[in-house]
């Protein structure tokens, strides 16, 4: 019991670490095989398996302009299952990523406890904004629910294609709703930083959405395709580029990049300078520091008109993408007042009068009295 505990927390990711001879056993069923033959056949795979390395690696470390790069020296050769899918420490990661993204290599992300993910509490009213929407539903085909407990994987799991298990050392703490600023809640929220910058890292881009944030309109086509790193704001001002927009990193898009792999790390190493604050702020502490302005990562700030919330509403219903539960503590609030926008969003969309400007009355924050 202690020995699977103990290898189960040692890694954040659920490892599959296969050798080359197992890999093929499970392809080809040598097992039915007489044994001789299976013998031969068996070694005969294993060679040319590491012959298919050899050329990859030979490939991978010699298209840098003729450069040679020693990679044999390190004697590290990749495998690969029947799709594919390289087979190392990120194997089960790669491939929920590979089921759930667009042509584009973008996945949407979410990250849910068991409190969000309980029947008729927030996850269901966010699936539920995806299918209010203008042609939003087919966007939960690209969505990747990241579950931090076991309950919240096993509701995902009912729900939708994709879901993670995020095994991490809080998992057991995190079922219930992790209060803003206590210990837990900021682990979870530095994991999850760790997490995606891991994402990045695998070669994909990613929108990672709060699970309080509603989707009305597919936000894609307002991603420019020039900036790396574009977030939503509690308010804006104006300037799309301007840093002084105060950010809310509960919605954003980041292209993978080497930039933006960079920052990310970079931004999860940060936790050690400032121990006590939020990742949030954190990020306003780096985001014109000396290092991030040398890595040149291109920041946008996204207009509340179209990526609005509580703080800073939408204030015209034919631009609306997105509105958070932001400025607002409390799920039941947060459910109460975004069930509110869903029924105003209905209205909206029955009237039929998209033609002119739509001057938006949400009718909320009411619960979020804020
Ligand atoms: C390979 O892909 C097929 C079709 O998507 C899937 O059913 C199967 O489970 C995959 N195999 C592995 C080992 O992931
Ligand atoms: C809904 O989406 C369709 C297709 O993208 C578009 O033609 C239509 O104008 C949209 N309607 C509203 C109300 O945004
Ligand atoms: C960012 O840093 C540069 C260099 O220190 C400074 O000139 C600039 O005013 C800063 N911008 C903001 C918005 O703080
Ligand atoms: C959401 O609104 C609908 C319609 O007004 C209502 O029937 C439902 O009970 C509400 N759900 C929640 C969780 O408040
Ligand atoms: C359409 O919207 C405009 C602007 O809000 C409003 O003046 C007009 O009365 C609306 N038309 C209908 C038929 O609702």
């Amino acid at each position: 019991m202690e020995e699977v505990g103990k290898s189960d927390e040692s890694s954040p990711f659920m490892e599959v670490i296969t050798t080359t001879a197992t890999a093929m056993n499970t392809i080809y069923p040598l097992a039915k095989l007489p044994l001789d033959f299976a013998r031969i056949l068996k070694s005969l795979l294993v060679f040319s398996t590491l012959g298919v390395a050899f050329l990859v690696l030979y490939y991978a470390s010699s298209n840098n302009y003729g450069e040679f790069l020693p990679t044999l020296g390190r004697f590290s050769f990749t495998v690969y299952d029947v799709n594919g899918t390289i087979k190392d420490e990120y194997y089960e990661l790669r491939k929920v990523l590979e089921a759930a993204s667009t042509k584009e290599k973008t996945v949407i992300l979410t990250s849910l406890n068991e409190a969000w993910a309980e029947p008729n509490s927030m996850f269901d009213i966010f699936l539920k904004s995806f299918r209010v929407g203008n042609n939003t539903a087919p966007l939960v085909d690209h969505l990747l629910a990241i579950a931090v407990d076991e309950k919240a994987y096993l509701r995902c799991k009912k729900l939708i294609s994709h879901c993670y298990f995020l095994k991490t050392k809080q998992s057991s703490q995190m079922a219930n709703e992790a209060r803003f600023m206590t210990p837990i809640y900021l682990n979870m929220m530095w994991e999850r930083l760790a997490f995606l910058q891991t994402v990045l890292k695998l070669g994909y881009n990613f929108i990672f959405t709060d699970t309080d944030v509603m989707w009305f309109r597919n936000p894609i086509p307002h991603f420019t395709p020039s900036s790396d790193f574009q977030t939503s704001c509690d308010r804006f001002n104006g300037n799309q580029f301007d840093i002084r927009n105060p950010p809310n990193n509960g919605f954003l898009f980041v292209r993978s990049n080497k930039r933006t792999i960079k920052f990310y790390k970079f931004w999860v190493s940060s936790r050690q300078t400032y121990p006590s604050l939020h990742e949030q702020d954190v990020f306003n502490r780096i985001k014109n520091g000396t290092y991030v302005r040398k890595l040149g990562v291109k920041f946008r700030f996204l207009d509340t008109n179209y990526f609005g919330g509580f703080c800073q509403k939408s204030r015209d219903f034919n631009k609306v993408c997105t509105m958070h539960a932001n400025c607002c503590t409390g799920l039941d609030r947060k459910i109460a007042d975004l069930n509110t926008t869903l029924e105003v969003w209905k209205t909206y969309l029955s009237s039929n009068n998209y033609t002119s400007p739509q001057p938006s009355n949400w009718m909320v924050p009411k619960q979020c009295h804020m």
